[in-house]
């Protein structure tokens, strides 16, 4: 009991991050055939791994008693070759984009230092700030879920090292537009990281602008398009500076010999991709179309889509769902987010026909 007293004081403010939940807690909660259960909370990728992926993990299997490479150069050269940037544009985690945010938030956040976050939005930029000793400052986003650059810019302060946008935005779906982001990286000097975990799935990437801004971090992550959620991998477009001081505080051998494998692997299988983005958009539509008569449904860019299910209240309906052995995901522990929203990955056609049938049922 005494030892806690050690732990630095900002920790104490971290709320747990909430994840979805798992096929194994619903089937033991509900007494369900684990089976029957489908998963629609967590974002993951409908269509299982590449075979491409498993060949080459068990490929790789004999070799795990070797350390990777320290600065994981294969997987950033197969990175390099797949956005088009040079090797030095690119750093990578071998915790998924979260170690990408973790490793950015040890370089520029400190105590008195400030983070800003329009809400809501992915909570793992909160508890990496004040892991780091920084203060979260946040900014409501518009009433459609839009960033108003002015309302970003005039909450900078001297204290300001990062501003994060999440686009397209978990959990409302919509991305930023490049006008505006240019508009916040022109403006003051800080850091803006454009998270775009689900830029895949969307027309819209703003990759480009780190050729022309020094302040850019884009960071995106194996687990979605490419179906990797298990093998915990992100990566980094950043200018070259950034790469060279990332180098230096990251963990060693951060991306494991598996997890490189299976990366490389990922990146080549054209045919995989093409077919896990549109599964998504011809989803997108079918979850768009089979609830737009029973409840408010956002546009989304993303490999999910947003329900308001008001007046009923969103953990109300998700037991519902539960019971019948469909997990998504409520919106409550999203910051900002209010009580009636339910953010639903795309699926399996027949996967989002079941979920859209039992929502109808309830609604
Ligand atoms: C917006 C956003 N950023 C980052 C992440 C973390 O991704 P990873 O699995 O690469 O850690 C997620 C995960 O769902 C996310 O929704």
């Amino acid at each position: 009991m005494r030892f806690e007293g050690l732990v630095r004081s900002t920790v104490k403010d971290i709320k747990e991050y909430v994840p979805g939940r798992s096929i194994e807690e619903i089937a033991k909660k509900y007494d369900l055939e684990p089976a029957i259960i489908i998963k629609l909370g967590s974002n993951e990728n409908p269509l299982g791994p590449s075979p491409l992926v498993v060949e080459a993990i068990k490929e790789r299997a004999g070799k795990v008693h070797l350390y990777p490479q320290v600065d994981a150069l294969d997987l950033r050269k197969a990175i390099s070759g797949h956005t088009g940037f040079g090797v030095n544009n690119i750093v990578v985690s071998g915790n998924g984009m979260d170690g990408i945010l973790d490793t950015m938030m040890r370089l520029f956040m400190c105590p008195g230092a400030e983070s800003i976050i329009p809400i809501p939005t992915f909570s793992y930029y909160e508890i990496a700030t004040l892991a780091n000793g920084g203060k979260p400052v946040f900014v409501m986003r518009e009433t459609d879920f839009g960033i108003d650059p002015e309302k970003i810019i005039n909450n900078v302060s001297e204290n300001t090292r990062m501003i994060f946008i999440c686009s397209p935005n978990n959990p409302s779906g919509n991305s930023i537009c490049e006008d505006d982001a240019r508009k916040i990286l022109g403006s003051k000097g800080t850091m803006i990281f454009i998270d775009e975990a689900y830029a895949d799935f969307s027309e819209n990437n703003l990759s480009a602008l780190v050729k022309e801004y020094d302040n850019l971090i884009i960071g995106r992550t194996f687990s979605k398009a490419f179906g990797l959620a298990g093998m915990r991998m992100g990566y980094a477009i950043v200018p070259e500076w950034l790469c060279r001081e990332y180098m230096k505080v990251m963990t060693p051998f951060s991306v494991d010999v598996l997890s490189s494998s299976a990366g490389i692997a990922a990146l080549k299988d054209h045919e995989y991709l093409k077919r896990s983005i549109d599964t998504v958009k011809k989803g997108r539509v079918q979850l768009m179309k089979g609830l737009g008569s029973s409840c408010k449904v956002y546009p989304s860019e993303a490999n999910f889509i947003l329900i308001d299910v008001s007046p009923h209240e969103a953990n109300e309906v998700l037991e519902e769902l539960l019971k019948k052995g469909i997990i998504v995901r409520d919106c409550i522990s999203f910051r900002g987010a209010g009580k009636s929203l339910i953010r639903i990955t795309v699926g399996t056609e027949k996967q989002n026909k079941k979920v859209i049938g039992a929502l109808i049922s309830i609604l």
